[in-house]
């Protein structure tokens, strides 16, 4: 079974709070998710590789640790994913970014595919897939569908906040794919919208309604 790692730092359970508040504007919106998408950052990319290069400091020769240089591409599923990118690309500025576009329909909850644009070689990258939210699961279970069916065989997927039901259901499909989460909240309501939760994620980011 997949891994699922609630990064519950002090700070982003602070900032998610504020986020969470429906009296915070979209600009504070958009630059707490930046700093809790780099927050999250730090436990996501744990796992990367490093390798030893020679460097010489004022003192002496040394061997020293950087970044192997494993390819990393970040996938934001539109539009709420947006707001998650900037985070993860200031910590690894070589990543390259593909863009899938889904909605969720409203009656039926069920997700809609509109858009896609990914980095051509992504079989040879670990994918982080981004977006604040997973509700019912069914955006992210399409999404990772989209990755695999393009190649990808490397998948993480990160979320803001996440119903227990979302978890549940990328387990179900693709049990492969490590989650990483800032806050499992209670449950989903009649609407698909998750309780307490932080509301219409994209709405909020971009001032929409
Ligand atoms: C929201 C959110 C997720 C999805 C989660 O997007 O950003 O993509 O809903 O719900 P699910 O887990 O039940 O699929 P939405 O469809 O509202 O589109 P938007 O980002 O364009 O606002
Ligand atoms: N999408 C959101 O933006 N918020 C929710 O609570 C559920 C789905």
């Amino acid at each position: 079974m997949a891994k699922v790692t609630v990064t519950d730092h002090p700070l982003i359970q602070h900032k998610l709070t504020i986020m969470r508040d429906k009296n915070t504007g979209s600009k504070d919106f958009r630059e707490l998710l930046t700093e809790i998408t780099m927050l999250m950052g730090y436990e996501v990319t744990r796992d990367i590789q490093l390798t030893d290069i020679e460097i010489e400091t004022p003192v002496v020769k040394t061997t020293a640790k950087v970044l192997e240089g494993k390819k990393l591409g970040i996938v934001p599923i539109l539009r709420a994913g947006l707001g998650m990118v900037d985070g993860l690309v200031n910590l690894v500025p070589a990543a390259k970014v593909g863009h899938l576009g889904l909605y969720r329909d409203p009656e039926t909850l069920k997700p809609v595919e509109y858009y896609c644009k990914l980095p051509k070689d992504i079989e040879e990258r670990e994918m982080i897939l981004v977006d604040p939210m997973l509700a019912t699961g069914g955006s992210a279970v399409a999404a990772i569908d989209v990755l695999k069916a393009n190649g990808a065989t490397n998948i993480k997927l990160v979320n803001l906040v996440a119903a227990p039901e979302g978890i549940a259901e990328v387990q179900k499909y693709h049990n492969d794919v490590d989650i990483y989460v800032a806050s499992i909240d209670e449950k989903l309501n009649d609407h698909g919208y998750i309780v307490p939760g932080l509301g219409d994620a994209g709405d909020r980011l971009f001032g929409t309604k």
